[in-house]
């Protein structure tokens, strides 16, 4: 069986922009449809109008077409059952199902799961009537960390330093119902101090399999000041796969979540991503992704020297990464997001971006990948801004002030009107 496999990437953002561009770059040369995708995917694979949440046509496409493998961009498809929807037609899928996608789902199932495991994560109560929440909001310590239970866009984390806030935020989440049923329970924490560092393996519900580590910007301006975002950029290696502290993460944290899941007979294929705090009493879980990073995979798959159609399904197979060994680009990754005026609060859209021409080249030549994180194509076929994060530049060098160099200056060259990024990507750390 030599025919060209044909594979679908669920999802229309920068991560999902680079996951095509890494299948595209499979020596196997596959089919790839991307659905829904966006203005800068769609020169890599054909885009299928139909959205990340409709299960059921996806589903529906995935037969018609005999595609090989489809891969999971995005949470919520995850969380709404999509692997278990495939898998119950036998169709080869990227991703956990909804069970072991509950870790990011549930940030309460999150926080039991660790608990159950001896994995260390920060105290916590949790609550579901906004009465008790608002009376121990009173009675705790300061500073305390307000949680709403359910997927919220990154937005359902609130770090109180005193009572006023963390009311607030208890009434918005609980009372007003902001993130809707995401808020009916709210988790209430200790604060923890320290570095936070982000680990992300790949696992066929036995073996794990680190990939090399990366830095996100999650503030929106230099010096991390700001409101927090989905990512202002990012850059990898961050620390080294080899570096005592990650070996300890990955034995702390990713072996007994591997195991915990296997053991409570919820089989995770896919990505784990464990966002960690280094505090003085050593790595503590902050949350717990069920994919992959946007936008440290901008800049981590960027270095991926194995086929990476090869990993993808090695990852989808239980049992499957068992003899996979990966290679990575000694050199340095940083991408560079460039995001519309406003975001992470309101911003306009449809506006038209100027200069990607320059940036077109054959980006496994010139090291340079403009990924398209929120972008469409007009009716004359231009490229207008279609979301907060637009674009994310993202260059290898020889070392990381290489990389940022490169990034930048590619960056220069493109222009939107309200165009901002940070100018600080690779140079400060993150958070
Ligand atoms: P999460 O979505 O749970 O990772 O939270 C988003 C961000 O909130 C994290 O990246 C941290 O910066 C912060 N955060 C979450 N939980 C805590 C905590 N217990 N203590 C301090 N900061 C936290
Ligand atoms: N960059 C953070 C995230 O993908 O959740």
């Amino acid at each position: 069986m030599n025919e060209k496999k044909s594979v679908l990437v669920v999802g229309s953002g920068g991560r999902e922009h680079t996951i095509v561009s890494a299948i595209a770059r499979s020596p196997s040369g596959p089919e790839i449809y991307c659905a829904p995708g966006n203005a800068g995917i769609s020169t890599e694979a054909q885009c299928v109008d139909i959205g990340g949440e409709d299960i059921a046509k996806l589903l529906e496409f995935a037969r018609e077409k005999s595609i090989d493998l489809t891969i999971v961009g995005p949470e919520a498809p995850l969380v709404a059952g999509i692997v278990d929807l495939f898998e119950s037609e036998e169709l080869k899928i990227f991703g956990p199902g909804r069970g072991g996608a509950q870790l990011e789902g549930s940030k309460i199932f999150c926080k039991e799961f660790l608990c159950r495991h001896g994995i260390p994560t920060a105290a916590f109560e949790v609550f579901d009537d906004s009465e008790s929440a608002l009376a121990h909001v009173n009675e705790r310590p300061l500073p305390m960390v307000v949680k709403a239970d359910g997927l919220a866009a990154g937005k359902g984390v609130i770090v109180a330093h005193d009572r006023a806030t963390a009311t607030e935020a208890v009434k918005d989440i609980m009372v007003a119902r902001s993130f809707c049923e995401a808020g009916a329970r709210v988790l209430i924490e200790d604060c923890l101090s320290g570095s936070e560092i982000s680990i992300m393996a790949l696992t066929d519900g036995t073996n794990y399999l680190p990939l090399e580590t990366a830095q996100d910007y999650k503030p929106a301006f230099d010096g991390n000041e700001g409101p927090n975002t989905g990512g202002m950029g990012s850059y990898s290696p961050y620390y080294s796969l080899g570096d005592p502290l990650v070996q300890d993460i990955l034995d702390r944290v990713i072996r007994r979540t591997v195991e915990g899941l296997a053991q409570e007979k919820l089989p995770f294929k896919g990505v784990l991503y464990a966002g960690i705090m280094l505090t003085e009493e050593g790595p503590m879980v902050l949350e717990y992704n069920a994919r992959f990073g946007d936008p440290e995979t901008q800049s981590i798959l960027s270095r991926l020297k194995t086929d990476p159609l090869a990993v993808f399904e090695a990852a989808s197979v239980p049992g499957g990464l068992e003899n996979l060994v990966l290679e990575w680009d000694e050199r340095d990754a940083v991408c560079i997001v460039a995001a519309s005026e406003g975001y992470p609060g309101s911003y306009e859209q449809g506006i038209p971006i100027e200069g990607l021409e320059p940036t077109n080249g054959d980006a496994q030549e010139t090291g340079l990948w403009v990924y398209h994180a929120g972008t469409r194509l007009g009716d004359s076929g231009e490229i207008l801004t279609a979301g907060g994060r637009v674009l994310g530049i993202t260059a290898l060098g020889e070392d990381r002030d290489a990389a940022r160099a490169k990034a930048y200056e590619a960056l220069g060259s493109i222009s939107f009107e309200g165009l901002h990024s940070r100018s600080d990507i690779g140079l400060t750390m993150g958070n």
